[in-house]
């Protein structure tokens, strides 16, 4: 959570800093602001505003600050309100500036010792410790500022992406990263650091990944690096242009072009990894082979969208594989007595691959006596996919959107690729597995045939618009799909939904049905149709209003209790996968109407990066 972007550059910086922080502001954006030093003595302009980037933007209009040095923030609250005293960046008196991403959690008693050393508190956050910690370290004039922060941190108990500047030390910004992601990013006489490359994609595609510990300071032509007391060289990875990714094109909202980007992705996910009649193995890279031979069972750990496709992922392990699979929610996984039987994977999956939980549990889970740990995620370079043995990317391309979409669909295609390969192992035919990868080309084709129901789903949306709950239903596999449809719907339009297994509507839910409940069930042509039919028909007898997201093939009808959406025919195995696309639709139409906003809902973040 919260973004962070500075520059040292022999131009103004201002602008960059700017637009860096609306590239970040989907890991946050309750407040921002933006430190600038300028002038002959050096002074630190501090603007900050309450609310999305546009409103520093305007505020730092009227203050028309300009200048060769800052650092810049975009919050997501953790400790205090959303108030302009809490903004970053902090200040010690008018030497210091500072931002950070994360939470110091020892900041009382930090805070407590200083108060009684005369320093004077003007926020409620955590952060601002750190500010006066560097400021006392540094008042004797002797203690340089890298120093000072190396000092520094030894105290600081929790996680911290931090950068600082000191108007007495004006050629420089230091920064170190413990639990936060940080990157640098290298011009050619000017660099830039941010808690993400996409910040900094209009400046340059050069970009050098902080480590866990690593203390660095950036100056005009060169930085240098250190970790536990020695200086080290990390590799300069270049990347490609996120822009296009950063532009919503002719969408309104990313998250609807990401809704409509799915065919591609999903496309570019396969693309490598499926050929003719069978997966490709050797597109898991060398280490997999040895790995995948020992699977006896499978551990997944995710959060949120994440946590669903590793619920539909169960089911594809234990049908297409064979494998016993548990799953658990990252945030409550270490914190139970786990039992790791012998020949067990652990598995993450995060589009992110920066989310605090999930992250704290691939950690622990290192420690364990799993086979290997191998990471599903969207971004090569993160911190998941640095600290895992193996990794299968997902080719999602930068998720905007708060709400994950297309990040599911490609994460769900990645888990069925990993059951086939598996599956080998476990006696899948050859020509069983050519059957399953003729059906997985399918799905591009089916995903831009299910986005064509736009117009009917947009229309019926209006039916939710003043309602205040909802249930969402399915059976088996499309169980976590309807919960993955219920959180899209509460997340961007903040109409309550819950989602249950239909057969688990008499054993209590049913009593909340009346006309003000909508209720959408994802109604596919498999084994468990007739009993969803059965389940809904008592939906139907208590006065009802259902929405059936039912498999053309069945020939469900309409009528005074149940509106019946279309969905193309598809093979049971894409089934979950399709019948997401939807779900998504309706809830962004339904969002669409209550005039929430879509791509930012409120007190959220797109990366989690705090427990
Ligand atoms: C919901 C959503 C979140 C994330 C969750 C995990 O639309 O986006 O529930 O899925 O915060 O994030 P990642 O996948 O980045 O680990």
């Amino acid at each position: 959570m919260c973004g962070i972007v500075g520059a040292i550059a022999e131009r103004n910086v201002t602008g960059i800093l700017l637009e860096g922080l609306k590239r970040l502001e989907y890991r946050g954006y309750d407040s921002a602001g933006v430190a600038i030093m300028s002038g002959a003595n050096n002074k630190i302009h501090n603007v900050k505003a309450v609310g999305k980037v546009n409103k520093l933007v305007a505020a730092a209009a009227k203050t028309k600050v300009k200048g060769r040095l800052g650092i810049a923030h975009t919050r997501w609250a953790t400790h205090g309100k959303t108030t302009v005293a809490n903004a970053h960046p902090h200040m010690s008196g008018t030497d210091i500036a500072i931002v950070h991403n994360g939470i110091i959690e020892n900041f009382e008693v930090l805070r407590d010792k200083l108060i009684k050393d005369g320093y004077v508190f003007k926020t409620e956050t955590d952060t601002e410790v750190i500010a006066h910690l560097i400021h006392q370290t540094r008042k004797s004039g002797k203690v340089s500022l890298l120093n000072a922060v190396k000092k520094i941190i030894k105290k600081l108990q929790g996680a911290y992406g931090l950068c600082v500047i000191d108007r007495n030390s004006p050629d420089q910004i230091v920064v170190a990263r413990s639990g936060s992601p940080l990157v640098i990013g290298v011009g050619i006489g000017e660099n830039f650091v941010a808690s993400d490359p996409l910040a900094l994609s209009q400046v340059t595609d050069r970009f050098v990944y902080l480590e866990e510990g690593d203390i660095a300071q950036v100056g005009l032509e060169s930085f240098e690096i250190w970790h536990g007391g020695k200086k080290v060289k990390r590799a300069i990875t270049t990347i490609q242009s996120t822009a296009s990714d950063a532009e919503k094109g002719k969408y309104k909202h990313f998250m609807l072009k990401e809704i409509h980007e799915q065919p591609k992705v999903i496309q570019d996910t396969l693309d490598g990894r499926i050929s003719g009649n069978k997966v490709l193995e050797e597109a898991f890279g060398i280490k997999a082979k040895g790995v995948f031979d020992k699977v006896k069972s499978v551990q997944i750990v995710a959060c949120g969208t994440s946590f669903h496709a590793g619920q539909v992922a169960k089911y594809w392990l234990e049908s297409i594989a064979k494998l016993p699979c548990q799953i658990d929610i990252a945030s409550d996984y270490r914190y139970r007595d786990i039992i790791v039987q012998p020949g067990t994977l652990f598995i993450t999956v995060s589009q992110s691959g920066e989310t605090a939980d999930t992250l704290a549990a691939l950690r622990f889970a290192n420690k364990q006596s799993y086979i290997a740990s191998l990471s599903i995620c969207n971004v090569a370079t993160s911190s998941l996919v640095r600290e895992s043995d193996l990794c299968l990317l997902t080719k999602a391309g930068q998720e905007i959107g708060v709400a994950s979409t297309k990040a599911f669909t490609t994460q769900l295609t990645v888990f069925l690729i990993l059951a086939i390969v598996l599956a080998r192992r476990t006696g899948l035919k050859p020509a069983q597995e050519a059957k399953l990868v003729k059906e997985l080309s399918k799905l591009p084709g089916l995903i831009t045939k299910t986005l064509k129901l736009s117009n009917n789903i947009k229309k019926l949306s209006q039916q939710f618009t003043d309602k205040n709950h909802s249930l969402f239903l399915g059976r088996g596999i499309q169980y976590p799909i309807a919960k993955e449809g219920a959180l899209k719907l509460k997340e961007i339009s903040y109409i309550h939904a819950e989602a249950y297994p239909a057969g688990e509507l008499k054993h209590g839910p049913l009593a909340l049905v009346d006309d003000q409940m909508p209720v959408v069930a994802v109604a596919p042509n498999n084994d468990l149709l007739s009993k969803l039919q059965a389940n809904l028909s008592t939906v139907s007898a208590r006065g009802g209003k259902l929405f059936v997201f039912a498999d053309e093939s069945i020939g469900y009808k309409s009528d005074k209790s149940c509106k019946v959406i279309h969905v193309p025919n598809c093979p049971d195995i894409l089934a979950p996968i399709v019948f997401t696309v939807p779900l998504q639709i309706l809830s962004y139409y339904v969002a669409i109407n209550k005039g929430t906003d879509v791509d930012h809902p409120r007190n959220l973040a797109k990366s989690v990066t705090v427990e």
